[in-house]
């Protein structure tokens, strides 16, 4: 567990966590000793959480934050700066999905899905950052994704904006650590929840849609992935299980099946790997 010196109790903030992974760490986290400040856009869908965390008998604080409003990331972050005297622990979970292929994206969608997955993560990351600069401590994780490594067809604005936060996150990374604060990033493979249902962009395609085959074979092999999915619990115990880790690494993945992919894209400087296999899966 991170801990500023002289804590009592160590504060942590997690963003998004009216449902899946969120809520799961928020009460994970609880569960483990820390105050936890769980945020979300709107509070008034704060019931699955607090009920979650009356379940596992843990409180909560929650409070709101909306990742896309910098006055919104401003306020909370002061209110928990001012209230608690600190943060040690920031979760980046807050995300969106958006499905079609590159032609298929309006510039608004491919703008609100970076907003959210990259700028929403800086904002919070920024807001955050020279508290724990000044104490020489602290932790900040993001919820990245095996998207963040590996190009997926039809994820083209979801891929662009994971593979964006790990850019942004291992070139911030060094300086952070300088001032004794570690950032790290989770690359997750598939899980289970909501998080499909409530992506943007395209859901269904008519027959005559010139995607309609190469989406219908990709989506087989999405379901197909889907079958070895990890739980949002299985995930907030991993996260927690980072949180204190008293050696931080810049990445970390969820499974060995992710460990497995990151590995290809690694040792395949040309795309030729990567290619053969996504073009593989949209072969008929
Ligand atoms: N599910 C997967 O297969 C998977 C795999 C790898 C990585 N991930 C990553 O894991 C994270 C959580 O995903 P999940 O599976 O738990 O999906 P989820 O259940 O859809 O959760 C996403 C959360 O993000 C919140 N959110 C969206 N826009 C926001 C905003 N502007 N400000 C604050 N919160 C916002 C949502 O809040 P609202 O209820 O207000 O919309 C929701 O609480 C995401 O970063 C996702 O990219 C997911």
């Amino acid at each position: 567990m991170t801990r500023r010196p002289g804590a009592t109790s160590p504060i942590a903030l997690v963003t998004g966590t009216s449902s899946g992974i969120g809520l799961a760490t928020a009460v994970e986290l609880a569960e483990r000793g820390y105050h936890v400040v769980a945020t979300m856009r709107d509070v008034s869908r704060s019931h699955t959480l607090m009920s979650a965390a009356a379940g596992r008998g843990v409180h909560l604080e929650v409070r709101p934050l909306d990742v896309v409003d910098d006055d919104s990331v401003a306020t909370c972050v002061a209110d928990v700066l001012g209230r608690h005297g600190g943060v040690d622990l920031v979760v980046n979970n807050a995300g969106v999905g958006c499905t079609g292929t590159l032609e298929e994206l309006s510039t608004t969608d491919l703008l609100s899905t970076l907003n959210v997955n990259v700028i929403g993560v800086a904002r919070v990351t920024r807001a955050v950052l020279p508290a724990m600069r000044e104490a020489r401590a602290g932790r900040i994780i993001a919820m990245s994704s095996m998207a963040g490594a590996f190009g997926q067809p039809f994820n083209d604005a979801y891929c662009a904006s994971k593979f964006a936060l790990e850019g942004l996150y291992e070139a911030a990374w060094p300086v952070a650590a300088a001032f004794g604060v570690h950032l790290t990033l989770v690359q997750a493979g598939p899980v289970t929840g909501t998080f499909v249902e409530h992506s943007a962009g395209i859901r269904q395609r008519r027959p005559d849609d010139p995607f309609a085959d190469l989406w219908g074979r990709f989506g087989s092999i999405v379901e197909r992935s889907y079958d070895r999915a990890q739980t949002p619990d299985e995930i907030a115990t991993f996260i927690a299980d980072v949180a204190a880790d008293p050696d931080p690494r810049l990445r970390y993945q969820t499974s060995e099946a992710v460990e497995r992919a990151v590995r290809i894209k690694s040792a395949d400087p040309t795309g030729e790997r990567v290619g053969s296999l996504t073009r593989s899966w949209l072969a008929g």
